[in-house]
């Protein structure tokens, strides 16, 4: 039995008080999620301090966006993995496409900041996916692939058995395409398969998230699909009644 995860990513939004209300409305809806489900949200840098402890006594995750690929220094503008974990942040997410992409995050980089976030006992939600053009040309198995060899199959295996893996499509984030679910499945089978030749039957354990324009309509087939362990939430998360509602599309 793997753990079911919907974890929510904001992004750049909400002010504080916004993301407070929003924190306020989720914790007030969470009873109406089922227990073996973990609920989890990631909102800005600002807010973790203040939303740790709620999300806590609420029985919510918190994760963080993104964390430094250093342990402390003179980075201006980075905020270090020992930073999240001293103020109770218990995940991280790590190689979202945006972060690839806009801020040159290599995969050298990204295995940097896994390190390091498991090195502080932050459980790192590391993302992978294709783009358009790969997908178009037929290639989005040789490139999750070459993400999932360069930084998780480099992992020692008592660290991999702490890892989520999210497969983010890049064609279907904030875009209203998501990808079928045949389309998704067929890529986590492929992962889980690629795990399991590098570290065996601790895969069959590795939660598998789907991300990209998943929301309560099309989450329950998604989550219905035998290899999709749930989702990580970007457009749908910043309505509480929304992500409540993937929540409960197992
Ligand atoms: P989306 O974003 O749900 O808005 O497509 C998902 C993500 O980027 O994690």
């Amino acid at each position: 039995m793997r753990k079911k995860i919907v974890a929510g990513n904001w992004k750049m939004n909400t002010t504080y008080e916004e993301g407070e209300k929003l924190i306020q409305e989720i914790i007030e809806k969470k009873s109406a999620v089922k227990n073996d489900v973990t609920l989890i949200v990631a909102p800005p840098f600002t807010h973790l301090c203040c939303f740790a402890e709620p999300l806590c006594k609420a029985g919510i995750g918190i994760a963080a966006q993104n964390c430094a690929n250093h342990e402390a220094g003179a980075y201006t503008g980075e905020v270090s993995a020992a930073m999240l974990a001293s103020i109770d942040v218990q995940y991280c997410i790590i190689g979202h496409s945006e972060r690839r992409e806009y801020y040159g995050e290599t995969n050298e980089i990204l295995l940097e900041k896994v390190k390091i976030a498991l090195k502080h006992k932050l459980t790192p939600i590391f993302c992978i996916g294709e783009k358009l053009s790969e997908r178009e040309a037929g290639k989005q198995f040789e490139v999750v692939n070459a993400q999932l060899q360069s930084v998780i199959c480099q992992l020692p295996a008592a660290d991999f058995e702490k890892i989520i893996l999210a497969y983010e499509p890049v064609w279907a984030i904030g875009t209203g395409k998501t990808a079928t679910s045949a389309q998704a499945q067929e890529v986590h089978a492929y992962l889980r398969k690629v795990l399991k030749d590098t570290f065996g039957v601790a895969a069959d354990h590795t939660p598998i998230l789907y991300g990209g324009s998943c929301n309560p309509t099309t989450a329950p087939e998604l989550f219905g699909q035998p290899d999709i362990d749930g989702g990580l939430i970007g457009g749908a998360s910043l309505k509480a009644a929304d992500f409540i509602s993937v929540a409960n599309a197992f």
